[in-house]
């Protein structure tokens, strides 16, 4: 009898948010080192990445600065989704069936953020995620499946002058996603989920995003379900069609994988 090994599964990051937000672009800079021109994206895509060798990660964290050896810059799978409202499904269901899911990345505009009806698309679909990453926790029956899956916001395109700095879009995409909350659950009501006699245990704080009963939402809600979710700034592009400002989320990617 031969034992045959298990294929080796790479470690994965997911690229999720709204169209435009500069998804597609993240995946050829980060794999092939400078930004390629893009199109809007209608089916998922792949590529296999490395850190660069300046990202400090878990495994290099504590070296000593004296070590010469060279370092082991870990190696993932990147998968980029479409952001189409229409071509969400792709994203949602690769939350739930990719192999070593190790984390999610949300792409937006800084610059379109500003924009209400803008803002309000963005927190609907990062509440739709995080309320998956919710029910994924809740729903595990063991603590392996129970994986936390760490979220970065990065907020892209801060090359451009009218886009929001990260702190703000933080404070903004939670109040939205307060609303949003509030407007499905409203829905929910509406329609008799979570009423009484409800079959099926889907009672309707399963459906609530976060604490329930706050009145605010706050990112920081959601690691009771071990889920860490991080706003940081940069730009794919930067000026002269060169690789812009990157680094704050590969040192999240180093964290990660
Ligand atoms: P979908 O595939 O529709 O979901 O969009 P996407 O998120 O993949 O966006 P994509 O990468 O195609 O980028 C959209 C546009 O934004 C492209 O024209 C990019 O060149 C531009 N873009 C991406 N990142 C930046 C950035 O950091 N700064 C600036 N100024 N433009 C950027
Ligand atoms: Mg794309």
């Amino acid at each position: 009898l031969y034992k045959t090994q298990a294929p080796r599964v790479l470690p994965t990051i997911l690229l999720v948010g709204p169209s435009g937000g500069g998804k597609t672009s993240l995946l050829t800079l980060f794999a092939t080192g400078h930004p390629s021109q893009t199109q809007t994206s209608q089916s998922p895509q792949s590529a296999i990445c490395q850190t660069p060798p300046s990202t400090s990660t878990s495994s290099n964290r504590y070296r000593s600065e004296n070590d010469t050896s060279a370092r082991d810059q870990p190696t993932f799978t990147l998968l980029d989704t479409p952001g189409h409202g229409k071509l969400r499904h792709h994203a949602l269901s690769s939350l739930t069936s990719t192999p070593a899911l190790k984390g999610l990345i949300f792409v937006l505009d800084s610059a379109a953020v500003s924009s209400a009806t803008n803002l309000t698309e963005a927190a609907e679909y990062l509440h739709d995620i995080l309320l998956l990453l919710q029910k994924r926790h809740t729903g595990a029956k063991t603590s392996k499946n129970a994986q936390s899956v760490p979220v970065l916001v990065a907020a892209n395109k801060q090359d451009v002058f009218t886009s929001l700095p990260a702190g703000l879009i933080k404070q903004r995409l939670e109040s939205e996603i307060t609303k949003v909350r509030v407007t499905r659950s409203k829905g929910l009501m509406d329609s008799g989920v979570g009423m009484e006699g409800d079959v099926g245990g889907g009672s309707e704080d399963a459906e609530w995003l976060g604490a329930f009963g706050s009145v605010g939402f706050g990112f920081e809600q959601m690691g009771e379900c071990d889920v860490e979710v991080s706003v940081v700034g940069g730009n794919v592009r930067g000026e002269g069609g060169k690789g812009g400002k990157v680094e704050g989320w590969w040192e999240w990617i180093g964290g990660v994988v």
